[in-house]
């Protein structure tokens, strides 16, 4: 269940604020951690969105305050243990295998992991106090604001408390861009774009999903909305059927690819290619989906954010085809690119109202929702490195790019009302009755390049519409609360 949390909590984020009436609002409260309870802010003072004014210190160690923003009032010691399982042993790899090999920093365990690259042990360190962490150092406890790990660690300081910030206050940036999380302690100043995550979810969709420090090394640091920075398929469909070109014997669409192929057969290795091959067809094809999306959204008359949204969308589509190209070049043991992509020149701009809600549901917010677990499912799988590496980028990509289609989602609903509500209720409910089945089996590929059966492939795609597209649904203005249960239906076409 909590494997697709992450997915959930960024495309909720992306949907916006709750506007189901079954949707819980988050609760709110001022928390000291580490010493005496702090004193709130004073209530009644208005903040505008996006008119961030600093706030005068006050309270006692790590001060949270109504909005969710957090700083540092006073020096506090924090809880330095690390609650994570130690390494047993029995991982795919090893950065440590006892806690004495844990030596560049305080109170280091080695601990069991799971990442990318499947089960593995890993150092961690956890601080008590600052004089444990390093010059412009601070030490910040586990379970402060939004930090992420799950124990206290030595983070950036810029600031130390409220008192090195005249009139302003020390606050705690815990910014995680997808991939990692750079936690950072800046003064909050005039020249913040913002004050709390909330200024981030207005109806600019320019803004992202948090208030955070995203370049703590920068001449001037500020404060300012960020979302999901580093992050598999949408779908080219023309006529109801996802297009994509032939193979082609070229070797200009090939990334390098440092893929172990010395353990593999000829057949293991064929298989694997022609996989590949077609993987990396559909990502060519996702380049002509952005671009007709592009269109279609000047069309609409969207806003700039989303139209370049789509854009860098289609980069990152050059960018899959070639990893994929590469991968399948290597495997194959010769070059392979894509012929031509015939229906780029003739698929229909589609650029009404329900046509472009229907497409955006099905290929964005349910296909790439679906492709970025899928592609990290089977990143974790690969036993190669450099596969599973190409894998979990092409898959934070893809979940990104899911979050750009909730985000251009929640402005059709916001903007055109009931056409763009309905179409959107008829294409989630043909993508729940798409994935109800299982799709067909796929040919036996070796494991180790990371495909799943199918059986397996169904399942995920299933869970994943329950704990991720279902809410991510009853999040959406207007749309009803209803979970998506998906309906047997026929075959579906992989979207991987
Ligand atoms: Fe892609
Ligand atoms: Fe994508």
């Amino acid at each position: 269940m909590e494997r697709h949390r992450s997915l959930r909590m960024t495309l909720l984020l992306a949907a916006g604020a709750a506007g189901c009436s079954n949707a819980k609002s988050p609760d709110v409260a001022v928390v000291t951690l580490g010493e005496p309870q702090a004193t709130p802010r004073d209530a009644g003072v208005p903040e505008e969105p996006g008119q961030p004014a600093p706030r005068p210190p006050r309270g006692v160690g790590w001060v949270t305050e109504r909005d969710g923003t957090v700083h540092r009032a006073t020096r506090v010691r924090c809880d330095a243990t690390i609650d994570q399982r130690a390494c047993s042993g029995t991982e795919r790899t090893f950065q440590c295998r006892t806690d004495a090999d844990c030596k560049e920093g305080p109170r280091g365990k080695c601990v069991s992991s799971f990442g990318q690259i499947g089960a593995y042990c890993g150092c961690e360190y956890a601080c008590e106090s600052d004089a444990e962490c390093g010059a412009s150092e601070a030490c910040v406890c586990k379970g402060t604001g939004a930090l992420r790990e799950q124990h206290s660690v030595c983070a950036k300081a810029l600031c130390s408390v409220d008192a090195d910030c005249p009139g302003s206050t020390c606050g705690l940036s815990a910014y995680f861009n997808g991939c990692w999380e750079q936690v950072t302690l800046a003064c909050r100043t005039k020249e913040d774009t913002c004050l709390s995550d909330a200024d981030c979810r207005s109806s600019d969709e320019s803004r992202g999903a948090a208030c955070v420090v995203t370049d703590p090394e920068a001449e001037s640091v500020r404060w300012e909305c960020a979302g999901i920075s580093c992050a598999i398929g949408r779908p080219f469909v023309v006529d109801g059927q996802p297009r994509a070109a032939q193979g082609a014997a070229r070797d200009d669409w090939r990334a390098p690819a440092e893929l172990d192929v010395a353990s593999l057969s000829p057949e293991a290795r064929e298989l694997a290619a022609a996989h590949y091959a077609a993987v990396a067809a559909l990502e060519h094809a996702s380049i002509a989906s952005f671009a007709r999306f592009s269109l279609q959204l000047l069309a609409l008359g969207a806003p700039a954010a989303l139209v370049g949204e789509a854009h860098r969308a289609a980069l990152d589509e050059v960018e899959h085809a070639r990893l994929a190209y590469g991968v399948a070049s290597r495997l194959a043991g010769r070059a392979i690119g894509p012929g031509p992509l015939l229906e780029a020149a003739t698929a229909p701009l589609g650029a009404g109202v329900a046509e472009v809600v229907e497409a955006l549901v099905e290929e964005g917010c349910v296909g790439e929702a679906l492709g970025a677990a899928e592609g990290r499912e089977i990143a974790q799988r690969a036993g190669d490195p450099a596969l599973a590496a190409t894998l979990a980028r092409i898959a934070a990509d893809e979940e990104r790019h899911a979050a750009l289609s909730w985000r251009a989602l929640s402005w059709m609903l916001a903007t055109f009302g009931e056409p763009a509500r309905s179409a959107a209720e008829r294409a989630f409910s043909r993508a729940a009755a798409r994935y109800a089945v299982d799709p067909a089996p796929g040919p036996a590929v070796h494991e180790a390049l990371g495909l799943l059966p199918a059986r397996a492939l169904g399942a995920l795609r299933r869970e994943v519409l329950a704990e991720v597209i279902a809410p991510c649904r009853a999040a959406l203005p207007g749309l009803s609360c209803d979970s998506i249960t998906p309906q047997p239906s026929s075959p579906p076409q992989a979207s991987f």
